[in-house]
């Protein structure tokens, strides 16, 4: 993917604030300070177009960003961090709820998990739901850079028996060395693709004698 433009267009909580028109979006999920907006600036090759930060639950909104012409990266809010206000988790599952079934620009969610924890709770139930919407998830594990090779093995096994994963259906990300930045925009650009037209009919083929 070369990357021309990358821009902040809005935030939003509720559809009517959505961006208008019909570019395709692809989704950032995961639990608080899992690292998801800074995949984001990985990908897009900037280091703060999406604020980052060591304090969890800072992304609170739906943040949707624009690549060259073509497309939206949307940076969700993470969920599952103990500390957030009850206001604002009672919020959460509405918005997210509301934005995943509802957006017909969504082509894909990228799911990210962190290659040190035992996934959550959140984390399954956001997988059964983007099964549900038959919504395509792309699972990426993070933070690589913070395990030996050996405890990446034993890590990764444990979070695809705890989410019925198989290993073909996850990619190994590190924001730190960058790894694993191409394979995951070859699967983002997969689902960007528009859906392949139903086969029609040759056009001369004979039509049906009666
Ligand atoms: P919220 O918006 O609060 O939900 O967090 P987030 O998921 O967007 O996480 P963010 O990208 O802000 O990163 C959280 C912390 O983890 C920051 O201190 C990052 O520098 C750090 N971090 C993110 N990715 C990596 C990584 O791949 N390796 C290492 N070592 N640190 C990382
Ligand atoms: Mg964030």
């Amino acid at each position: 993917m070369i990357v021309k433009s990358a821009l902040f267009v809005k935030s939003a909580t509720r559809p009517a604030h959505y961006p208008e028109g019909d570019l395709p979006e692809i989704a950032f999920a995961g639990r608080s300070n899992v690292g998801k907006s800074s995949l984001v600036n990985v990908l897009v090759n900037r280091k703060n177009l999406v604020r980052t930060s060591s304090t969890p639950g800072r992304t609170q909104l739906i943040n949707f960003f624009q690549v060259n012409d073509d497309f939206m990266l949307v940076d969700l809010p993470g969920y599952g961090y103990a500390k957030v206000p009850l206001s604002v988790k009672k919020e959460w599952r509405p918005m997210m709820e509301t934005y995943l079934s509802k957006r017909k620009n969504l082509r894909a969610v990228v799911l990210i998990l962190d290659i040190r924890r035992i996934p959550v709770e959140e984390d399954v139930q956001m997988l059964s739901w983007l099964r549900a919407y038959s919504i395509t998830p792309i699972v990426v594990i993070t933070k690589c850079d913070k395990v030996s090779k050996n405890e990446r093995a034993k890590q990764t096994a444990v979070i695809m028996s705890k989410l019925g994963l198989e290993k073909t259906e996850v990619s190994f990300f590190s924001a730190l060395s960058r790894e694993g930045k191409d394979g995951i925009w070859e699967r983002i650009e997969t689902q960007l693709q528009p859906p392949q037209a139903e086969a029609s009919p040759e056009p001369d083929a004979p039509s049906p004698s009666l």
